[in-house]
């Protein structure tokens, strides 16, 4: 029998992940203490209802509404509130008193990570993060260790488990945006508020983070691109699935090649996050439901795909466990926790600088020279067509019955070569307010080819 050491755990929140962590720590007590060499003590789960209801049991004398008083004294925090404030506060504190610290919350690493991991070296703690980014997938660790003698060039993921499932459904099944999303929430995937899902705001974070990884800078929060998946309708799904696309709202990460229009340094990098036409033989094309997927492309590595859950309680509880695991090695061992690499700091592009293939759909009249007219305005912008379809729209029956028939309209799909999204921009521009085109309909970026 060995004699472990006893390692005070303070646990914060007690919702979709924080319960599942509690009940693992609780029933698999003694296989983290072999794994961790110590005996791993839930001193109390801080919560703001201590009456409320939990997805598991937990025994009532655990809970309490006093954060700060569990934290004194703690040994590991845990904190799986979520938001900003008292979030950022009790860190501080749990740090301050020497306690190592295991989060998953993308949003305060996201906005206040410096401060954070600098309040961690001070003292020599550490900050562990792995169910910040894709739930259970393990992608902070190989980004932070195993990579870190290569030189990464891409990302380009799913990161985001509430919107794959909504945007799957929808595919799939033709469901509603509404009552996908509602299952969503039921099933704990998504934030509290869920407009940081489906605004694309959490998957923001999250590239934010891994930018910061993958390219040792600090990735401000407000320099990502962010687009969310609120305007995409089943015209748009229909429309992507009859061109042999699937809609995918992705997080791109990637340094931008050298074309003479860069910082002083020479170096740029572009992180975004947007809803993306992929094409259905593309392996992001199959993550469905609330999966997440990353791609990681190396200089030395090559290509990396890292796959699995990348939302749900007992799923990212995985991940937050492997890292209270090593958060305990590391307080048994002693010495000091291992920091952030030193940050540098990478100018973010503006979306405007850009490449990638589009595909535009317009409505336009069905009449003669119409297309000619449209091809020149591409033309003039220096965006080169790749495939054109259109499709003749019939009138409807009420305003074929009229006297005057309503002009025949007609619905031009335009697949574009990779083109700088700043010249596509003022392009869309120009055809939107041509006289021949009576609506732009929608433009998506065509990403993984
Ligand atoms: P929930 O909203 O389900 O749970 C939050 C918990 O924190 C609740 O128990 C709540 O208490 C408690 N809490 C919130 N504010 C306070 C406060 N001011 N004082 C005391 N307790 C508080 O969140 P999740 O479990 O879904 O997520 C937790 C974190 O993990 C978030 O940062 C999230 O982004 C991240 N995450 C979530 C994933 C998921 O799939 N859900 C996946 C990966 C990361 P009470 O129950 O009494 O209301
Ligand atoms: N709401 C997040 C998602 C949880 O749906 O991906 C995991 O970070």
């Amino acid at each position: 029998m060995i004699d472990h050491r006893r390692l005070r755990v303070a646990l914060l929140g007690a919702g979709s992940v924080g319960s599942q962590v509690a009940h693992l720590l609780l029933t698999q007590a003694a296989e983290l203490a072999e794994r961790s060499g110590a005996d791993l003590e839930l001193a109390g789960i801080a919560v703001r209802d201590v009456d409320a209801p939990r997805d598991v049991d937990l025994p009532r004398e655990l809970l309490t509404t006093d954060a700060e008083g569990l934290i004194v004294g703690s040994d590991i925090v845990i904190e799986l509130m979520g938001g900003i404030e008292p979030a950022r506060a009790h860190i501080l504190t749990a740090l301050n008193s020497g306690a190592d610290v295991v989060t998953g919350n993308k949003a305060l690493l996201a906005t206040h990570g410096a401060e954070i991991f600098d309040a961690a070296d001070q003292v020599g703690a550490s900050v562990s993060y792995e169910a910040a980014v894709a739930g259970a997938i393990p992608i902070v660790r190989p980004l932070k260790d195993s990579l870190a003698g290569d030189r990464v060039v891409r990302i380009m993921g799913i990161v985001n488990g509430t919107t794959n499932y909504i945007l799957d459904r929808m595919d799939k099944e033709g469901a509603d945006f509404a009552d996908v999303l509602a299952q969503a929430q039921a099933l704990g995937y998504a934030e509290a508020d869920p407009t940081a899902d489906v605004e694309a705001y959490d998957a923001a974070q999250k590239a934010a983070i891994l930018a910061s990884l993958a390219f040792h800078t600090s990735v401000p929060l407000e320099a990502v691109h962010r687009e969310g998946i609120t305007s995409i309708d089943k015209a748009m799904i229909d429309g992507a699935r009859a061109a042999g696309y699937v809609i995918k709202l992705l997080a791109v990460c990637e340094r931008l090649p050298a074309d003479g229009d860069q910082g002083e340094d020479g170096e740029e990098i572009s992180v975004r996050v947007y809803p993306a036409l992929v094409g259905r033989d593309h392996p992001l094309a199959s993550v469905h439901g609330a999966n997440n997927a990353v791609f990681v492309e190396a200089e030395a590595a090559g290509a990396l795909m890292f796959y699995g859950a990348g939302a749900g309680g007992i799923q990212t509880a995985s991940a937050v466990l492997g890292d209270v695991v090593s958060a305990a090695r590391r307080h048994i061992a002693g010495g000091v926790g291992v920091g952030e690499s030193p940050r540098m700091s990478v100018p973010v592009a503006p979306i405007g600088r850009i490449t990638t293939r589009y595909q535009i759909t317009l409505e336009v009249d069905d009449e003669p020279g119409v297309l000619a007219h449209v091809a020149s305005i591409l033309s003039e912008g220096g965006i080169s067509v790749a495939t054109v379809e259109q499709t003749v729209e019939q009138p409807a029956e009420e305003a074929a019955a009229e006297q005057a028939p309503a002009p025949r309209r007609a619905r031009l799909v335009i697949g574009t070569h990779h083109a700088r999204e700043q010249a596509l921009g003022d392009t869309v521009a120009r055809l939107s307010s041509s006289d021949v085109v009576e609506r732009v309909v929608s433009v998506l970026r065509v990403e993984g080819e």
